[in-house]
């Protein structure tokens, strides 16, 4: 998910100095730098402590004219805390490169859904995960090469949360793909595909982290978590977004969870959702499986998951990772 630092920075992460000049405010984390000619040699120094006022931050910065930032690991949430407040001025700034913004998105969204996985009743956490969905959103149709930007910063192994984020990237894209007219939902769609797993919060973490196949009765229990996720949300998101939670599982010949819908009796929302969410597993490091790279990831899809999926929209799918439509997609 972040790029790769030499070991002197293993307790740091890179802060994007673009960060640092958008925002206003007081920063709630120290700002470390490695002056020039030191790199790799040395620890960062000790540029600005926090409290500091982002008005004087810059004012360093650019008195000093260094340009690579660190922040330690353990402050790392107080930055992207910070960075939400600034982010929908951020995604419409044109002078922040594309592949800044995506790493600044991805990374503040990832934290945004670690926070509602552990709290998912809390009002906040929500508000803060329909914020950065309609942020996503604008950031994705800004510029043809955004979900690709995005789906790059995925990491390979499987977190639960970044699994979400990019089921929702994935989704996003292939909404544009498949409906480039309609976006009067693709809001609601897509705060669906970022919650689409939240019921698994409710899920015991031995079974939800287990090394190795679940047995039956593990099995059993997990098929809960499209109810789970629909009753934690019930009262606090729209249907559109309750539907694919509640359905992303079924399966187009009738042999999915939870209610075995076949075919037209699945919206187009799940249909969707659920190629993206097997894609996205399957592409993903688990801890009984190694990550297939896209085209065996497909061919599995295709040959081994006969009747899963909807022909026309799985096209669409291999369509967009091929880049047919908008460049290629591929994590
Ligand atoms: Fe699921």
């Amino acid at each position: 998910m972040t790029e790769k630092l030499p070991p002197e920075l293993a307790n740091y992460s890179p802060v994007s100095k673009y960060c640092l000049m958008k925002m206003y405010g007081e920063i709630t984390f120290d700002l470390y730098t490695i002056p020039p000619g030191k790199q790799h040699f040395n620890e960062p120094v000790l540029l600005v402590r926090k409290n500091s006022m982002l008005s004087d931050v810059r004012d360093v910065i650019a008195a000093s004219g260094f340009e690579n930032f660190y922040i330690r690991k353990e402050e790392q949430e107080n930055l992207h805390h910070l960075i939400e407040n600034f982010i929908g001025m951020m995604v419409d700034d044109p002078l922040i490169p594309l592949k800044e913004k995506a790493s600044i998105i991805y990374n503040c969204a990832a934290n945004v859904m670690k926070d509602i996985f552990s709290d998912p009743r809390s009002g906040d956490n929500l508000k803060r995960t329909e914020d950065m969905t309609g942020n996503i959103i604008k950031f994705a149709l800004s510029d043809q090469a955004s979900i690709p930007s995005l789906l790059q910063l995925s990491s390979h192994d499987y977190y639960t949360f970044t699994h979400c984020l990019n089921v929702a990237v994935f989704s996003i894209g292939m909404w544009q793909t498949i409906y480039p007219a309609r976006q009067d939902c693709l809001r609601e769609f897509a705060l669906g595909c970022i919650l689409h797993d939240i019921g698994k919060s409710q899920i015991d973490d031995a079974i939800l982290n287990k090394p190795g196949k679940l047995t039956d009765d593990e099995f059993t229990v997990m098929k809960k978590h499209p109810q789970h996720g629909y009753k934690l949300m019930a009262q606090a998101i729209p249907s559109i977004s309750l539907d694919v939670i509640l359905h992303h599982h079924e399966k187009h010949d009738g042999k999915g969870y939870p209610r075995g819908l076949k075919g037209d009796r699945i919206s187009d929302y799940a249909k969707i959702a659920a190629i993206a969410d097997v894609y996205d597993a399957l592409t993903t490091k688990r801890s009984y499986a190694e990550a297939r790279d896209p085209f065996k990831a497909v061919l599995t899809m295709k040959e081994e998951m006969v009747g899963h999926f909807e022909q026309d929209k799985f096209i669409s799918f291999i369509h967009l990772l091929s880049g047919r439509n908008s460049g290629a997609v591929t994590k």
